[in-house]
């Protein structure tokens, strides 16, 4: 889990979750260096998420976050992540948009 701002997401999401304080955080996501390129990252990518959604059954959290790492902002929102409005290396996605996107798996 990580704290959020809720003031940096977009006003409508700010209205819909006033009392949320914390979402949940994909950190040091990787694949080795000589797999890169075979599909591997996104395989960990939408296991963490479908992780992520699983446990916001039981503390439910509104978004998930990660802090992008120079040059891999577009492979988040490729995934359907939206940069923050004061950071354009922090990246959310709703846990309403991961459910809908697993639910077409
Ligand atoms: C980022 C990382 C996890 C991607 O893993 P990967 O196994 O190479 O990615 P995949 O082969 O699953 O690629 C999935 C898609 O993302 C795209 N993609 C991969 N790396 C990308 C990048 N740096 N920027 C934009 N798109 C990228 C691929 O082109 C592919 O899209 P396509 O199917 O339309 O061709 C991997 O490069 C990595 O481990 N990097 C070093 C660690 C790191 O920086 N982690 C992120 C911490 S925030």
């Amino acid at each position: 889990m990580t704290p959020i701002e809720l003031r940096c997401l977009p006003t409508k999401l700010q209205k819909k979750h006033q009392s949320s304080t914390s979402g949940g955080l994909i950190a040091r996501l990787g694949v080795d260096k000589r797999c890169k390129g075979q599909g591997f990252g996104e395989w960990l990518l939408i296991d963490a998420l479908a992780k992520l959604l699983s446990a916001s059954d039981s503390v439910a959290f509104p978004v998930i976050i990660v802090e992008a790492k120079d040059g891999l902002k577009h492979f988040y929102e490729k995934y359907g992540f939206t940069a923050f409005k004061d950071d354009e290396s922090k990246l959310f996605i709703t846990i309403a948009d991961v459910r809908e996107s697993l639910s077409e798996l």
